[in-house]
């Protein structure tokens, strides 16, 4: 995902900017650039690359000015070289964007005719193009930026800087979120809070359509339809959260062991410590109305729901419907009048899980939302929001908001059992003390990194890895493949384990390792018959489950022991086994466990 600066400053910007796009680096990116206006001109400074080569390029050839714009850029359309970062400017003006302009070719061919050269294979560039020839018709900056909007179709948060005018910056909002920051004389714009951080904490986020303008006076919001709007000023609380790796080589890693603490501070909003019983906040959502709950996100999240799916069923007996957004929008679904449907995001910002929401919403669903940002776009739209207690997650393999998920979700499963009546206090009483061992049982489990590390040193040589286990557990398989492919370009797959006989079981021989992920719950035996078929053809088991799963297993290519859990809640301590794998099969590697390729922290395209 892109990231986005601006500043109206009292001073030189670009290395304040600078300093900003470190703070959206989480995003992913593969190119950078900063724009500033000095004596009514525009003017770059841009590299593909980490933000190291932008700087290196401010040193050696430095940019003035106390007007400017920034960002990091993560490819859509056009490779990641100089001439396609941003910012793409004209000879006055000069624009930022994230997300995608769908009609940017007939736009372009547009103003070809009418004599503008293009120099990049951007899509963004037509937004600099269009407000450049319509302020050439004699129309205002605002004006003709307000003409702009009018005239592209797609995804987008934008900002602008003309060179008429030091004390402007015009921004714009659609899909994509975007901030403005007040300081003291001097005002900032950014993707998020996050990226506003250094400079303020009193952040006013653009609603869905608007358009503003900026001034170091202040600034003015407009809506969809041109009209002045007010939006609430937040105090954010993101704080320095992003620069601190507390001692850990990677963000992930520091992420991995925040778990306990974080499953912790989510839990706490959810049940009341001195009673064992769950919050009033738990009961936000009217689970006692519906006969069938839709569950939808990405990812990560997405395995996340699979799981809470076991939940609703076993705890609520409510059944749920439960597909990946990018298909579930487009489906031709038969929704229930007046039905209900949960979306999982930590970003918030999920180009699919957003669209397949405002859908679901149009279709008359009453919609919750369980994210890490409460003011995101997703839980903006939401009817109630659940917010997890992760804070900030940077590394772009999500972990601890998935335990964070995983805690909110079991919380919501609860809850909607005690209002359908299926789930009695004394069974609401035992789930929940068993969910309350869940952090220190993953601290626990955290311990037997040293083991972990030494067994991904022989994984990392794997070409490909399968994944299985069974019931709640085989969405743990399919997390543990996901976060292995992600960070260390490994291909791995997760599967049912009674899947296996059904085709996977050909993949099997002495390079492929398997790893089972089998605690000892009632699907043990099966799992660990389905580990013998693949030792029987040369494979190499990686067994994790607890002691007595351990020893009962037999002679297997290697184990990681984790503790005795109750077997609902194995997929929360579980989830740190196979974080661990994962992270020391890529640091094994050398890849960039933070950032990994290709990859971006929150996909807001689609
Ligand atoms: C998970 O490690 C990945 N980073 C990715 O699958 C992620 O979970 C997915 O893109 C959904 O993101 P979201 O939770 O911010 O919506």
């Amino acid at each position: 995902m892109c990231g986005i600066i601006g500043i109206l400053g009292a001073k030189d910007v670009s290395q304040p900017i600078v300093e900003g796009l470190k703070r959206l680096e989480y995003r992913g990116y593969d190119s950078a650039g900063v724009a500033t206006i000095q004596n009514g001109a525009v003017d770059r400074r841009r590299a593909a690359g980490k933000l190291n080569v932008l700087v290196d390029v401010l040193e050696k050839d430095p940019l003035p000015g106390i007007i400017g714009i920034g960002h990091t850029r993560w490819a859509t359309h056009g490779a990641a070289i100089d001439a396609n970062a941003h910012p793409h400017a004209t000879e006055t003006v000069a624009i930022v964007h994230n997300g995608i302009i769908e009609n940017f070719r007939e736009l372009r061919e547009e103003l070809t005719e009418k004599g503008r050269h293009f120099e990049s294979a951007t899509d963004s560039e037509v937004i600099a193009q269009l407000v450049c020839a319509y302020m050439s018709e004699q129309m205002s900056p605002a004006e003709a930026f307000r003409k702009m909007l009018s005239r592209i179709r797609g995804a987008f948060a934008i900002a602008a800087i003309v060179g008429a005018d030091e004390d402007l910056i015009l921004v714009a909002r659609k899909g994509s979120p975007l901030a403005i920051g007040r300081g003291d004389n001097e005002m900032y714009v950014g993707s998020d809070a996050f990226a506003l951080a250094p400079f303020t904490n009193r952040v006013t986020y653009l609603d869905e359509g608007d358009h503003a303008i900026v001034t170091r006076g202040g600034f003015e919001i407009f809506n969809e339809a041109g009209e002045p709007a007010t939006r609430q000023e937040i105090v954010s609380s993101v704080g320095d959260a992003l620069v601190d790796k507390d001692g850990h080589r990677h963000f992930m890693a520091k992420e991995i062991y925040e778990q306990p603490e974080v499953i912790g501070h989510t839990l706490s909003r959810y049940v009341d410590p001195t009673t064992g019983a769950l919050h009033e906040a738990a009961h936000a959502f009217d689970f006692k109305s519906i006969d069938r709950l839709i569950i939808s996100a990405c990812g990560t999240a997405y395995y996340a729901g699979l799981i809470a799916k076991y939940w609703f069923e076993a705890w609520a007996k409510l059944a749920v419907e439960i597909d990946i957004a990018s298909e579930l929008r487009y489906r031709d679904i038969p929704y229930a009048e007046n039905g209900g449907a949960l979306f999982i995001s930590q970003s918030g910002e999920t180009a699919d899980t957003l669209a397949a929401l405002r859908e679901a919403k149009s279709q008359g669903q009453r919609i919750a939302a369980v994210v890490n940002v409460p003011e995101s776009s997703i839980a903006r739209d939401a009817d109630v929001v659940f917010p997890t207690a992760a804070g900030p997650e940077i590394g772009v393999a999500s972990t601890k908001a998935f335990t964070c998920q995983l805690t909110t979700l079991a919380c919501l499963a609860i809850a909607a059992g005690r209002q359908r009546g299926v789930l009695s206090e004394e069974a609401e009483g035992r789930v929940i003390s068993a969910l309350m061992e869940t952090p220190r049982l993953l601290a626990q489990a955290l311990q037997q990194e040293d083991k972990i590390e030494k067994i991904s040193g022989d994984l990392a040589n794997a070409r490909d890895i399968l994944y299985i286990g069974r019931g709640v557990n085989f969405p743990v398989a399919l997390e543990g493949a996901l976060k292995l492919k992600e960070i260390s370009y490994i291909h791995a797959e997760g599967y049912a384990a009674g899947e296996l006989k059904h085709g996977p079981i050909a993949l099997i021989d002495e390079q492929v390792p398997v790893v089972v992920v089998a605690p000892s719950d009632r699907h043990y035996e099966k799992t660990i018959s389905n580990m013998h078929e693949i030792i029987a053809r040369g494979g190499r088991p990686l067994l994790i489950s607890d002691a007595e799963g351990i020893k009962n297993a037999g002679e297997v290519w290697a184990a990681i022991e984790a503790p005795t859990v109750d077997p609902m809640m194995a997929p929360i301590v579980y989830a740190a086994p196979i974080q661990l794998l994962a992270y020391f099969t890529a640091t094994t590697k050398g890849t960039d466990v933070d950032q990994p390729r290709n990859l971006a922290k929150s996909v807001t395209v689609e």
